[in-house]
């Protein structure tokens, strides 16, 4: 397995993997759950839509992890210029070949490129059910800063088209 910048080309896959990997570990699916389908849009299709548009507006911060040719992980991530805070941002791994190492040596690639890039801090969020990223993260040398909390609510009727 190789970690590589994405191409252009390999768009499809990286959407086919996050309809495929992400589930209750993203907030889409929750509201979801909790709401029905919003906006006519399914949770997963409402996820890729969010990623593709990550990738496309900054694809020299996407990697992907490469078997064999075939695409099955991506990791995102950002320098903030001014403070050098390094963000990792969403990565996942096509479930078939999750539990092998993959997510682990994006993240480590990414804080490779931190460290070459002059970044002193780095920063991730995850959700606290999200045990794998949580495992994954933390083996790379991340310690927990704080937790938040995710409301939401469906606006009552006498409150819309005000
Ligand atoms: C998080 C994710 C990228 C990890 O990818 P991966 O290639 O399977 O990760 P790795 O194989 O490097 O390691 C994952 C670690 O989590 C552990 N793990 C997996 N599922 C777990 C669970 N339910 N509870 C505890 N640990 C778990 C694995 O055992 C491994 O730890 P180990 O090496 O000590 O055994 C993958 O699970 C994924 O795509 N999840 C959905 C998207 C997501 O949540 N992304 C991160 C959001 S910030």
């Amino acid at each position: 397995m190789k970690i590589r910048k994405m191409k252009p080309d390999d768009m499809g896959r990286i959407v086919a993997i996050t309809k495929a990997a992400w589930g209750d570990d993203t907030l889409h699916k929750l509201m979801e759950d909790r709401y029905g389908i919003i906006g006519n849009e399914s949770w997963d299709q409402r996820k890729a839509d969010e990623i593709e548009s990550l990738c496309r507006k900054n694809p020299a911060n996407v990697i992907v992890a490469d078997e064999n040719g075939r695409v099955v992980g991506y990791a995102s991530f950002t320098i903030d210029a001014d403070s050098r805070i390094g963000h990792v941002l969403d990565n996942a791994v096509d479930p078939e070949y999750q539990g092998r190492g993959t997510g682990t040596a994006m993240n480590k690639w990414v804080l490779d490129r931190f460290g070459s890039e002059g970044v002193e801090i780095v920063r991730v969020s995850t959700l606290v059910h999200d045990k794998a990223a949580r495992r994954m993260y933390e083996k790379n040398g991340f310690e927990e800063l704080a937790r938040t909390i995710h409301y939401s609510m469906r606006l009552a009727n006498d409150m819309k088209g005000l």
